[in-house]
Parts: C-alpha cells; sequence; structure tokens
C-alpha cells in the first residue's frame, strides 16, 4: 500500500520474492470448478499521452501556474516523436508482453528496497472489537478460538475452495491469499526478501506463539492431519503461559523494528550461532505468529481504540509489548492480557482487503465455535525457543530497543468512531461514500492548512493478474472548488451542494479509471523504472519539482471496508503528513488518524475533530438545501 514511490528506486539486484507458482485453481462458493486465475486479463500499460493528460490535470490544483507551464514543456519534450518517453512506453509494452503482470516485481522490489523499519512505516495494524476478557482464562480462550478459526480459513486455501471475490462484478485475484500464511520477511544488509514456506516440499505445520518475550513452536496439526480443537490449543497455550513466566528475558523480536540495514547486519550476527539461527528458521517457516501481550497501561475510554492502535502499530515501546513480535511475520495476531486484540501485518507479500476478509471469517468463526471439553491425549509440551544472547546480540537488542522508543514517541494516533451516520447516508443522497468521504477529509485539511494537499487513497488493482493497488489522487480542480467554496459565505448553499457534487464524481470518475488499471501513478513509476534498467539518464519530467510535490502525499489514505466493526491503522507516508484509515459501516464511520509528533505542524487529534466536523458540515448542506435545487 505503501507506494514509496517518493523514495528514489536505486539499482540494485532484485531479491525474487517468492510466489506461487502452481496455476491457482479456486472455487465459487457454489463450487463451480473455476480455474479463475488464468482467465484474468493482464493489466495493461496505458496509452502514453493519456497518463501525461491526467498527470498535468493532477498537477492542476497543487502547483503554481508558473511550475504547471514548465512541466507542461517537460511533457512536450518527453512525448516528441521518437523521444525519451516513445522509447520507455515501447520498453514497459514488451515487458508487459513477456511477464504475467509487469508492475509486480518493481512494485515488490519497491517494499524490499525501503531501508525504513516495517513498524510503523509499512505495516498496518487492525484492532478489533473491544473484548471482555480481563485474565488469562480469557486471553487463552480467545487465542485459542482465533488459531482455530484462522485454520479453518487455511484449509480453503489449502483445498483451494477460497470463494472467488468480486468487484464491480469483475472477478478478482486471488493470489495475494496464497501469500500471508507461511511467509516471513528476511532483511538483508541492502535489501531484503520474502520467502513462502507454503510451496515448499514441507509446508510449516506449526505456529509461533510468543509471551513474555519468548517464542514457542506450537504444532497445530495431529499426526493424522486434523487440526487442534480449540480445546488443544487451549491446553498448548497455558502450557506455553505457565512455561514463560519470567520477565526478565532479552526482548530478541524487538531487532525486526529496526532500520533495515541495521536488522539486516544484525540478523546476520545473530544467527552466526546455530541455535540462534534454528529459532530464526522456526519462526520464519511458521505458519502464523500469536503475540500474547502483557496488560497495557489504561486510559480513559475515549483514547482507548488510539491506545490499542499503537500497540498494533509498534507494540507500546520497550517496556511494553513491541519487543513480544516479529515484525518480519507477514501476519501476527495481537490478543492481550487485558482484552486488546488485533494484528499487524507485514506488507509486502499483500494488501489489506485479503488479511480484513481472514478477520471477517475467523470472527464469524469464532462467534460460532465453543470450546467442548472432551477427553484428550496429552500432547508434548511446545518446544521454546531458545537464544544465545553474545555481547554483540544484547548491543543489537539496546539499539533496537532505544530506536523503537523514539519511534513510539514519535507516533501520535488517533482512532475515532464516528457515530452520526455512516455509508446509508451518502448512499440516501446518491453518492459514493468513499468519495464523500474523501471529500471530508479534503474539506477538513483545508480548513486547517488553507491549502489543499497531495493525497494517496489505494484502490485495487486485483481485476488483473498478480494486481496489488493503484493510487487515486482525491485532490482535483473540482475537490478544490468545493472546499474553497464551503466557508465561502457569498456562495449559495445550491452553489456548494453542486460543487460537492461535482468533487465527488471526479473522484468516483478517477477511482474508475484506477481500478481499470487507466490512472497515472502505476505507469509512471513503470516509465520511471523501465529508464533504471536502460541505464538511460532519468527523464527531466522525474527531476522536476512539480514530479517532487505531486509525490508527496500529506494525505496517506485507504478504505479498508470490512463486516467486522474493526479499524484499520497505518502511518503517514511523508514526515510532514498524514495516515488516515477508515471503515465505513452502515450507521457509523471508524477512522484512524496517524502523524508524527516531530512535525509541529501535524496534529492527528486535530484532524480528526476537523474531519468530524467537516462530515456534519456537509450532512447539514445536503439536508438544508432542497433537491431540486441541486
Ligand atoms: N449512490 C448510491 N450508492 C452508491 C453510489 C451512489 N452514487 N456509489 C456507490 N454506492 C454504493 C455502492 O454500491 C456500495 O454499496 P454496498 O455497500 O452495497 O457494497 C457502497 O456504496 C460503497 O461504494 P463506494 O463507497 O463507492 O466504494 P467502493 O465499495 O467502490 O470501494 C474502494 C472503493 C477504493 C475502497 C475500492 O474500490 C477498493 O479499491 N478497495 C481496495 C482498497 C485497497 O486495496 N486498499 C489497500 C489497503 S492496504
Amino acid at each position: 500500500m505503501h507506494s514509496l514511490l517518493a523514495r528514489t528506486l536505486t539499482r540494485v539486484g532484485f531479491a525474487k520474492p517468492t510466489r506461487l507458482v502452481k496455476p491457482v485453481a479456486v472455487f465459487q462458493i457454489s463450487d463451480r470448478p473455476l480455474v479463475h486465475q488464468e482467465g484474468l486479463p493482464k493489466l495493461p500499460v496505458p496509452p502514453l499521452k493519456q497518463t501525461c493528460e491526467r498527470y498535468l490535470a493532477a498537477l492542476d490544483p497543487l502547483v503554481s501556474e508558473e511550475e504547471l507551464s514548465h512541466t507542461r514543456e517537460l511533457i512536450a519534450e518527453f512525448l516528441r516523436s521518437g523521444g525519451v518517453g516513445e522509447r520507455l512506453q515501447k520498453g514497459l509494452e514488451r515487458r508487459a508482453r513477456k511477464t504475467e503482470n509487469w508492475l509486480s516485481e518493481w512494485w515488490m522490489q519497491s517494499y524490499l528496497d525501503s531501508r525504513m523499519p516495517v513498524a510503523v512505516y509499512t505495516s498496518p495494524g487492525v484492532i478489533l472489537p473491544r473484548m471482555h476478557f480481563h485474565d488469562r482464562q480469557g486471553q487463552m480462550r480467545f487465542a485459542a478460538k482465533l488459531i482455530a478459526g484462522v485454520l479453518d480459513f487455511k484449509a480453503m486455501i489449502d483445498n483451494e475452495t477460497l470463494p472467488v471475490e468480486y468487484l464491480g462484478g469483475k472477478p478478482l485475484c486471488m493470489d495475494q491469499y496464497y501469500q500471508v500464511l507461511s511467509s516471513c520477511r528476511i532483511p538483508g544488509p541492502k535489501k531484503d526478501m520474502v520467502v513462502n514456506h507454503a510451496i515448499g516440499k514441507t509446508p510449516p505445520t506449526h505456529i509461533t506463539v510468543v509471551h513474555n518475550f519468548q517464542f514457542f513452536v506450537l504444532d497445530v496439526y495431529n499426526s493424522d492431519g486434523s487440526p487442534l480443537t480449540v480445546d488443544q490449543i487451549y491446553a498448548q497455550l497455558e502450557k506455553i503461559w505457565n512455561s514463560s513466566l519470567q520477565t526478565n528475558k532479552e526482548p530478541i523480536g524487538i531487532l525486526t523494528s529496526n532500520h533495515r540495514n541495521t536488522w539486516g547486519k544484525a540478523y546476520n550476527n545473530l544467527i552466526k550461532d546455530k541455535t540462534n539461527k534454528e529459532s530464526v528458521r522456526a519462526i520464519e517457516k511458521s505458519i502464523f505468529t500469536v503475540c500474547l501481550d502483557a496488560p497495557m497501561p489504561r486510559v480513559s475510554d475515549e483514547l482507548y481504540h488510539s491506545r490499542v492502535a499503537a500497540q498494533m502499530l509498534h507494540g507500546g515501546g520497550s517496556r511494553w509489548n513491541s519487543g513480544n513480535r516479529w515484525f518480519d511475520k507477514t501476519l501476527q495476531f495481537i490478543v492481550g492480557e487485558d482484552g486488546s486484540c488485533g494484528l499487524t501485518y507485514e506488507h509486502a507479500p499483500a494488501e489489506g482487503p485479503p488479511v480484513v476478509f481472514l478477520v471477517d471469517y475467523v470472527v464469524e468463526y469464532m462467534k460460532r465455535t465453543e470450546m467442548v471439553r472432551a477427553p484428550m491425549i496429552p500432547l508434548p509440551m511446545p518446544q521454546k525457543l531458545r537464544f544465545n544472547i553474545t555481547p554483540e546480540v544484547k548491543k543489537d537488542i539496546e539499539k533496537a530497543k532505544q530506536n523503537m522508543n523514539i519511534m513510539v514517541h514519535d507516533l501520535d494516533v488517533r482512532v475515532t468512531s464516528f457515530t452520526h451516520y455512516g455509508k446509508k447516508f451518502p448512499k440516501s443522497q446518491k453518492m459514493s461514500p468513499d468519495s464523500f468521504i474523501q471529500m471530508a477529509l479534503q474539506l477538513a485539511y483545508y480548513r486547517m492548512y488553507q491549502v489543499c494537499c497531495p493525497t494517496y487513497e489505494s484502490a485495487s488493482l486485483r481485476m488483473f493478474k498478480l494486481g496489488r493497488t493503484e493510487a487515486v489522487r482525491s485532490t482535483s480542480i473540482e475537490s478544490l472548488k468545493f472546499v474553497q467554496a464551503m466557508d465561502d459565505q457569498s456562495v449559495q448553499n445550491a452553489d456548494k451542494v453542486a460543487l460537492l457534487g461535482r468533487a465527488i464524481k471526479s473522484h468516483r470518475a478517477y477511482l474508475d479509471m484506477a481500478i481499470h488499471g487507466q490512472a497515472i501513478d502505476r505507469h509512471l513509476l513503470g516509465l520511471k523504472m523501465q529508464g533504471i534498467e536502460d541505464l538511460t539518464s532519468m527523464p527531466d519530467i522525474f527531476m522536476d519539482t512539480s514530479y517532487a510535490v505531486a509525490m508527496h502525499f500529506n494525505l496517506y489514505t485507504s478504505q479498508v471496508g470490512s463486516k467486522t466493526d474493526c479499524f484499520m491503522c497505518l502511518g503517514p507516508m511523508v514526515p510532514d503528513g498524514y495516515g488516515v484509515c477508515y471503515n465505513p459501516m452502515d450507521d457509523h464511520i471508524n477512522f484512524s488518524v496517524t502523524a508524527f509528533n516531530s512535525c509541529e505542524e501535524t496534529n492527528a487529534t486535530k484532524l480528526s475533530r476537523f474531519l468530524e466536523e467537516a462530515l456534519l458540515d456537509m450532512r447539514t448542506l445536503l439536508e438544508q438545501t432542497p433537491r431540486s435545487s441541486q
């Protein structure tokens, strides 16, 4: 989801991600076999002229007339017949013919080349509804059901019976579901890689559980291949809990939260020791990780979700649960003793929607599953993973603790539920709820800063084979006109409504363009990467001030809708920006806003308040303006 476009992609060797090689045969709910992946269309390479025109239109509300006219000249030169643009476009089209998806390797590379810590910077968090347990039994029971639910979901992946998802009536690529279990990111001193153990000769049959910073291997299948029952898992979790009561253990997992170069070096150092290497491999190979967290500091009900969001994003710091993680693990479910629960996932292999689909499934599973006390054959004690902490490893841990604590202090998180209305209201106004919320964000930002800013919204490219995401640029000339008019006393309400309607239509049109592979950001990235691969000097359009402005997304946003009343959260993309996630339910909208405390100009709570006001004012405007005058 993090486009990382703003960061320069260096030409380094690419650690090819492991991905499913066998064709994925999936079945619809009707069980009608559908070898659907093979039938998916390829991601198109949009026409060059179209992208250039759309790029200029996107710049219009963001840069001065002078900058825009300079960029127009650069674009004209780029588009010149027989010029650099044409050559790069041909290269891209060639690549598209030769590959399943011309973008997917470069996209993965952008994640794996990024040297920023994965915690906060790229890994999102998901907060599940508050659970009403406050003790170890409740924690174990919940964790046991959750593990059983994920295993039930995994059976659909293993049997290839996962129902195909649709967007706008079109089937979606299901590949990401095959990347989230049994996979892990591995750090390197210059670049990382992702390994997927699900497709090896011996797929894993264990998960890892971490409690009080101590990792355990928990085999989750019986010898006959059947998954452990909730009851069995509960019994195993109790054993783990009881043998990890000491709280003075080195938080080895905190190493994974470090800057990637630092962690890459520390990793090589750590696995020099044979025991450490085996322990690290066991974590990496596991199906997923469950973090049994210690209780976090109590906060008011108003701040509860914000506190849990921070717990999901970074664990709260070295004193709390940041060492109770392996941040490289693709899926980590987090269950706190105090009833806080959710997950965090490493973003390189997949986007939010498949993860949230899995969450929805597991939550439903948990509702219908009760623990049944039945006679049990005693299971062996889960294996505790040993680590030899050499002085050098200890030094690395201390460094990681310091960095994590700085990151924790720097992250400003505000999670709120807007309860005045949900997506039913914009629908009743015949407006797209997503576009409506994006316009509210535009209004909130404009009221706070009196300017609009480059805004990024993730949109799915999964209509195409191996598709990931495209950016919807929510700021447009139409959105600017609307936000400027909204607080202008001289503008009639009917005109404001008309401007809002146009801004929403423009956003929805961009969104449709994006999901059909005709937006600009991935194409521009492709042209840039093609230039790097061709070893040509970087075309001027990418060295232009307008380009730098356009790629500096102060608002980095994403809707990840779910059936469960959950909140998703992610960090900002730029130091002076915001990360905004929302989950529109029928009658309320869950929001999370993040920013960095080190930036004086940003404030997550303030933006949340402005957002709430914007949503209320937009409703008032629509309700007070007769439909006939719209
Ligand atoms: N009038 C009435 N109803 C409307 C409407 C209109 N003009 N426009 C849309 N709606 C309805 C839709 O039919 C839909 O109905 P449903 O709730 O019954 O399904 C609902 O409103 C929501 O539509 P909308 O708000 O327009 O959004 P969407 O469902 O099309 O989703 C995205 C938009 C961008 C979230 C989606 O296309 C997408 O790409 N999702 C993936 C995002 C992603 O990958 N993020 C990465 C995170 S890591």
